[in-house]
């Protein structure tokens, strides 16, 4: 039996400014997500597609229509329970990394689990151990960004994302900066969260994600276009 994990119900994002023109970045956007699946998605620089992936993780808000996560629609959600949702379900890895420069690798992959009730302190280090290892970079435990390559930034940036184990992966272009092996290796990670049951969402230029999506969706002016 599949399970809905994220429902877009006509979604739309404009970004409006008073100098200059609005922006219809998503136009009446609807799609079901389900867990146990991975959905690339495609699409031309300045599609939609980041857009996409914050108002999924509820970083921003849609300008019309409605989301749905596990069920529960996002504007009924106070922004501290928003967070909390953030923090516990959904793991992001963003297209320009987002790692905080003033920390090290492991202060990077630690810090979503310090917020993380759920999370059994002494359970901590052993966590990061095992996702830093699961990245490649054991070696990088205490360097800081400005001192890791633009590859390395990315693993680091994909082991914190599954720091507190999250239901739902929004990864925005994860392998941008990897060589061809380590982007197969972190396409085949991410296909078995899937098969795990997660519902894993990838948007990627690389036409190798076809290879490991169940489904395919493309992205045009902010409209959708599925393909298998
Ligand atoms: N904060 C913003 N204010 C105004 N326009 C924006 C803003 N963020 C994005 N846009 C515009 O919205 C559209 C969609 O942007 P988005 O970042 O979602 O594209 P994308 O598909 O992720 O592109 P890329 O492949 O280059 O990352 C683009 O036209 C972009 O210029
Ligand atoms: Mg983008």
């Amino acid at each position: 039996m599949t399970k809905v994990a994220i429902e877009l119900r006509e979604c739309s994002k404009i970004y409006k400014s008073k100098k200059l023109d609005d922006v219809v970045a998503l136009n009446k956007f609807s799609y079901i997500f389900e867990y146990g699946k991975i959905y690339g998605i495609m699409g031309k620089s300045g599609a939609g597609k980041t857009t996409l992936l914050n108002l999924i993780s509820m970083i921003d808000d849609i300008s019309d229509g409605k989301i749905l996560i596990d069920n529960i629609s996002v504007d009924k959600l106070k922004i501290s329970e928003k967070a909390l949702k953030r923090n516990n379900d959904i793991g992001m890895i963003f297209q320009n990394y987002m790692l905080n420069e003033y920390m090290n690798s492991y202060e990077n992959i630690v810090l979503p689990m310090l917020i993380n009730k759920n999370v059994d302190r002494r359970n901590r280090k052993e966590n990061v151990t095992k996702l830093i290892n699961m990245v490649g970079l054991p070696d990088k435990l205490k360097r800081y960004p400005s001192e890791l390559s633009g590859g390395e930034k990315q693993r680091i940036a994909i082991a914190r994302a599954l720091a507190n184990d999250p239901k739902i992966i929004l990864a925005d272009e994860p392998t941008g900066n990897l060589d061809e092996e380590n982007e197969t290796y972190i396409f085949k990670l991410l296909r078995k969260f899937a098969e795990d049951g997660k519902c894993v969402i990838v948007v990627s230029h690389s036409n190798i994600i076809k290879k490991y999506a169940d489904i395919i969706i493309n992205i045009r002016k902010g409209e959708l276009y599925v393909n298998k």
